[in-house]
This record gives structure tokens, C-alpha cells and sequence, in this order.
């Protein structure tokens, strides 16, 4: 309902930072970034999973469904190594594929960093949610963030 405050779900996608060998860094900018930019009231609902393909959908998931998030950023998983699987994930997850954040974010990062095209980040969505991709590198979260981020509320209003 319109009158509710937006609620935003965070995924971490990592196995390290999922079994504490690493802190998690990519959530946190996340939420830095979010803070820095929305001007409305939020409420961002972070979770952690392995790069498991089913605990990335579940997650999702309950992100969407249950907790009712309008917008889903996720971060990591979505390199060319056998465990990379955050876009397989979110593209089972999602109705509809939006390919235009994944193209631009590369197309940006690869301004910053060669390493670029190693992502696969791509976007989607599902019901009423926007789910977008992110790597895991915390460096590029303002980076991607800031190539798209001009066009998402204009998506959630669509798809609300
Ligand atoms: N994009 C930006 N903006 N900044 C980065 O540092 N790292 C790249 C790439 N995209 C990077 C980036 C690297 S090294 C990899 S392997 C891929 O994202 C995938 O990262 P992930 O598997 O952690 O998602």
C-alpha cells in the first residue's frame, strides 16, 4: 500500500561471508548507498545465503513474496566460477528480464575497472518487485548503482 514505507531487500551472496570467513562488505555499501540517495522513508531487510542456486531463489523469494520488497539489490555470485550462479538464480525467480541494468552497469564499470566483463549482473521482474544484480566487490556497488539508478523508480512505479 502507498501509505506503507518502501521495504528494500539486501541478498549477500558469498560463501565465505555466509560462513564468517569473511565480513560482509557488499551489504553494508548497499546500504550506505540507499541511504545516501532515497529521500523517502525506507526500510532495507538484508539477508545472507551461500552461492547455492536454490538458497539464492528461496531467499529472493521471501524477499518478494513475503516480506513484500519493491526492490531487491543483491551483490556477488555473478562471475564466471562454477559456484557464480546469483543471475541463474534471479532469472528463475523473475517473470520478465530486464537487460538494460546488466548492459549499462558492465558498459559503466568497464570505464573503471577491465575486469568488467566478467560480470553476468543482470535484472528482472518479479510481481511487483524490481530484482537487480550486483558483484561482490564492494567498490562496485556505487559504481553499477549510480549508472541505473536514475531509471528504478520509474520501473517500480510501473510494475506496482
Ligand atoms: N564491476 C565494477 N564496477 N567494479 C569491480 O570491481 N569486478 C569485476 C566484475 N565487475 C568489478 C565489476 C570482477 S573482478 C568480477 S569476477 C565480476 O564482476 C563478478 O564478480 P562477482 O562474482 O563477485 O559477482
Amino acid at each position: 500500500a502507498e501509505d506503507r514505507v518502501a521495504r528494500i531487500g539486501i541478498l549477500t551472496v558469498s560463501d565465505r561471508a555466509s560462513t564468517g570467513v569473511y565480513e560482509d562488505r557488499g551489504g553494508p555499501a548497499i546500504r550506505t548507498y540507499l541511504e545516501d540517495v532515497l529521500t523517502s522513508p525506507w526500510e532495507g531487510v538484508a539477508l545472507m545465503v551461500p552461492d547455492e542456486q536454490t538458497d539464492i531463489e528461496a531467499a529472493l523469494v521471501d524477499l518478494c513474496d513475503r516480506q513484500g520488497c519493491c526492490l531487491v539489490i543483491t551483490t556477488g555470485g555473478t562471475g564466471p566460477a562454477l559456484r557464480d550462479v546469483t543471475p541463474e538464480a534471479t532469472k528463475t525467480v523473475c517473470g520478465k528480464m530486464m537487460p538494460g541494468f546488466g548492459e549499462l552497469m558492465r558498459q559503466v564499470s568497464l570505464t573503471k575497472v577491465p575486469t568488467a566483463i566478467l560480470s553476468r549482473q543482470t535484472a528482472g521482474i518479479r510481481g511487483g518487485s524490481l530484482i537487480i544484480n550486483l558483484p561482490g566487490q564492494p567498490r562496485a556497488i556505487a559504481e553499477c548503482l549510480d549508472a541505473v539508478f536514475a531509471a528504478v523508480p520509474l520501473c517500480i512505479d510501473l510494475i506496482g
